[in-house]
């Protein structure tokens, strides 16, 4: 049964940049809620792919120096580890991941068109598709049983999971490897990182849910590893549970024990949970307002789609956060989705005019404070809102 746990108000499509800005773009309920039988958490407002996901779509995978480095290490150890013959990436986005490997070996799936004629143009197999049953149908009367599947933050954009299993369990060789990536949902609960939900994020994965998912298709994850991206995601490694020459590695039981320890399992968790994000509001807007009174200036670092969900859910303006920057061409020169903010290109001295900066990508807040040392130096802050709003 799915119980509601918390609303987020009304939210424009996270992506959705505008030239200029309009006071009613159009925004949709973004309530959360967990399923205590399949222990998913996901969003109740499904907003069709089609509008979410087209040709113009301003998230580049390769925009940040900490995902190409996370692809590029993972490609090493699929390459050691696993040999595919052929890798399929479901979600290949601008082939942050795909660049690594030799043009033979590698496909990739994408729906958003920008994104796919910049793999194509490369010269990257990359068909510009939804990933569902008659695409998994054709691809293996093409290229037959694929060894390796790889899908980092996408499987939780679709709706439909008994789909995107059932076409993967289609393709997938009866030893091949499937790796998935996403957001984990015990991260999330810990940092009270809310902005984790926007409506393209459907769910939020635990591996409790995964491993539950995952028993329909007689698929099984057999190793877990946790990453930094994102802001704390897991990694999992799916085989087919017909395939016993892989070890079922300690790091699953760990994970799962630990969720469950931390309450994962229960709906009083995130009930808690909804209680410390209305806290986080109030206390990110009570350090907002006092950085105005005395008539400083503060500028938003990264227009994630996280960020959207923050200055909405919490009613943030120009009045508050004059400006945000972002190294995105497509973000660029755009107003913040529902916010009359816009987007700044960003300068090595950008941050030189404004007092205080608030971490829109705090998940790069390692990579952003290396780039920011003088901005520091010279007495400039941050202002985060993770695990608490705080100046730092
Ligand atoms: P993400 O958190 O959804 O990956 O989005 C990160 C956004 O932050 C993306 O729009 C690029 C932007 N960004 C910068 O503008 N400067 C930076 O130094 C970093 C790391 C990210």
């Amino acid at each position: 049964m799915k119980n509601f746990f918390l609303n987020l108000g009304k939210q424009p499509l996270a992506n959705k940049y505008l030239k200029t800005f309009k006071k009613n773009q159009i925004k949709y309920d973004l309530k959360l809620y967990f399923d205590t039988k399949s222990k998913l958490v996901s969003i109740s407002k499904r907003i069709p792919s089609k509008i979410m996901f087209n040709n113009k779509y301003p998230y580049r995978s390769s925009m940040s120096l900490t995902m190409r480095k996370s692809f590029k290490k993972l490609s090493k150890e699929i390459k050691n580890k696993y040999k595919p013959k052929m890798l399929l990436e479901i979600g290949s986005n601008d082939g942050a991941l795909i660049c690594n490997f030799k043009k033979k070996n590698v496909l990739g799936i994408e729906p958003c068109k920008n994104l796919a004629e910049i793999t194509k143009k490369k010269g990257f197999k990359t068909y510009n598709n939804y990933w569902d049953i008659r695409l998994s149908n054709k691809l293996k009367s093409i290229y037959g049983h694929i060894d390796l599947i790889y899908s980092s933050n996408t499987l939780t954009h679709i709706s439909n999971l008994n789909n995107v299993f059932k076409s993967i369990n289609n393709i997938l060789s009866s030893k091949g490897i499937l790796i998935i990536e996403d957001p984990s949902l015990l991260e999330c609960i810990k940092k009270n990182s809310y902005d984790q939900f926007y409506n393209e994020h459907i769910y939020l994965f635990s591996a409790i849910a995964v491993k539950k998912l995952l028993e329909k298709f007689k698929l099984e994850i057999f190793d877990i590893k946790n990453l930094s991206t994102h802001g704390g995601s897991l990694r999992y490694y799916i085989k087919k549970k017909i395939n016993k020459k892989l070890k079922i590695t300690k790091n699953v039981k760990k994970q799962i024990d630990k969720e469950i320890n931390y309450g994962l399992g229960k709906l009083n968790t995130y009930k808690k949970f909804s209680k410390n994000v209305k806290k986080s509001k109030i206390d990110l807007l009570r350090i907002l307002h006092k950085i105005k009174l005395n008539k400083k200036k503060i500028i938003g670092y990264g227009a994630t789609a996280k960020v959207v969900t923050v200055l909405n859910y919490c009613n943030i303006n120009s009045e508050l956060i004059s400006n945000f920057t972002d190294t995105t061409p497509e973000k660029i020169h755009n107003f913040i989705p529902g916010k009359n903010i816009k987007i700044l290109k960003y300068k090595k001295d950008i941050l030189n005019k404004y007092d205080f900066a608030f971490l829109g990508a705090w998940n790069f807040k390692k990579e952003i404070f290396k780039k920011e040392r003088s901005f520091l130096k010279n007495g400039g802050r941050f202002i985060t809102h993770i695990p608490k709003p705080k100046i730092i």
